[in-house]
């Protein structure tokens, strides 16, 4: 038997139903505060992720060449098309645009629970504005996007220009491979990354960067940070919103564009894969041709919020399984249409089964059964079953319309 590529997953009505209901909490939360939004393709000139994307996620690319040639990636974020799509479509447009999507990405990572090799992001990406403001809105609109989707998480923020100070001088490489060694507090790693360029002696700054809590305390070690007061006014406009998080200096992030703030969220009930959602400052724009224009984004892993929610129940969506006999088949066409043009989840029996067996199936698919047979067809009343309850009765089709929409509404 043909099985699924590894890392992929089907998504059966029932669960693609709870998707939907959570992706569209998500979209109504972007609506709101103006994220309109786009779409790219999903593969692209391999070029535009080697570029600034990082190592980790170059390691981990679908990468092929089509028959032309071509080197192409699918893609393994979206952050960079969109900023492409930006310089190719919208360089004039009016400034801030405020983006959002919801798309799949793939990366050739180990499998398990919380980690694919294709799943869901729902980003979004402000472009154009380099002002506090911006950064504090899109990390409110982060924290909002979150509690829509009723996912229990931690919100951490932080700044790379604390660790960059500290780091200053040393070669970009190394600055990578320390900032990725405190991401991971491998200080082990951090050690012996240290001692192999000669700087033993920042290990104690560093770590004591990682571990602070406040912003006055992150100065005092980090020392005179560029572009201090638009921090400090970031966090004190997250302040004033009263929304929750906390500030965590060691967040180095595993993409290579950010510049600036960054903020990462974790779901409070998973394991190694809890972290949910990604974001920051940053620039690209610049490499692919465009103008230097600041930006600030984040993406939420769907996949990972639907699993942190686990067995949710989806939207009520009742349905009518339609029953006819062959003498009410004609009747039984035109309410079918009347239930569908009302917005009714109709399903009529096409197997040329007796009366007894499609009620059999629309137990088992529907939440009502109308039942249309000769006396039905004469009368122009509707038999309609209850199939919870097992309650019946004959009814103007108006009234057993009334009655599905009152479905799970009681
Ligand atoms: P990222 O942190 O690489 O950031 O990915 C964002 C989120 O996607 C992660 O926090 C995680 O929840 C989810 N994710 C990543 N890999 C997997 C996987 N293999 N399986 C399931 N979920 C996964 C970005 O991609 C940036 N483009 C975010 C951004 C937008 N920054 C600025 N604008």
């Amino acid at each position: 038997m043909l099985q699924k590529p590894r890392g992929t997953r089907d998504f059966l009505p029932d669960e693609m139903e709870a998707r939907r209901t959570i992706e569209w909490r998500l979209r109504e939360v972007a609506r709101r505060w103006g994220y309109r939004e786009v779409c790219t393709p999903e593969f692209e000139d391999l070029e535009l992720f080697t570029m600034r994307s990082g190592e980790r996620i170059i390691e981990e690319m679908y990468v092929f060449s089509d028959k032309g040639g071509r080197n192409l990636a699918l893609r393994p974020e979206i952050t960079a098309s969109v900023i492409r799509m930006y310089i190719n479509e919208a360089k004039v447009a009016p400034k801030p645009l405020r983006w959002c999507y919801f798309a799949d990405c793939f990366r050739y990572e180990r499998p398990q629970k919380g980690r694919y090799r294709q799943f869901w992001q729902f980003g979004v990406e402000l472009i154009g504005a380099d002002t506090a403001l911006a950064d504090a809105e899109v990390i409110m609109l982060a924290a909002d996007m979150l509690n829509a989707t009723g996912v229990s998480y931690e919100l951490r923020v932080g700044h790379l220009s604390f660790m960059k100070n500290l780091l200053e001088g040393i070669d970009p490489s190394a600055q990578r491979r320390v900032m990725a060694h405190l991401d991971k507090k491998d200080f082990e790693a951090l050690f012996s990354t240290l001692d192999g360029i000669n700087k033993p002696d920042l290990a104690d700054s560093l770590t004591a960067l990682i571990k602070c809590s406040t912003l006055n305390e992150a100065f005092e070690i980090a020392g005179n940070i560029p572009g201090k007061e638009r921090i400090e006014q970031t966090i004190s406009l997250l302040d004033a919103s009263g929304m929750k998080y906390s500030l965590n200096f060691g967040i180095a992030r595993g993409l290579d564009y950010y510049t600036g703030m960054v903020f990462e969220g974790f779901a409070q009930n998973l394991g190694a894969e809890n972290q949910i959602l990604g974001g920051g400052t940053y620039r690209l724009a610049h490499l692919f041709g465009g103008d230097d224009a600041a930006s600030c984004g984040f993406a939420i892993g769907f996949d990972r919020v639907m699993v942190s929610l686990g067995d949710i129940q989806p939207a009520t969506d009742p349905g009518v399984g339609l029953v006819c006999t062959s003498e009410g088949r004609t009747r039984a066409f035109e309410v079918a249409r009347v239930l569908r043009d009302a917005g009714i989840r109709t399903e009529m029996d096409i197997m040329e089964r007796g009366l007894g067996a499609q009620l059999a199936h629309a137990s088992k698919t529907a939440n009502f059964a109308i039942v249309i047979g000769q006396r039905e067809a004469g009368s122009g009343q509707v038999t309609i079953k209850n199939l919870v309850t097992a309650e019946q009765k004959t009814v103007d089709l108006a009234a057993a319309i009334a009655e599905v929409r009152a479905f799970g509404t009681r």
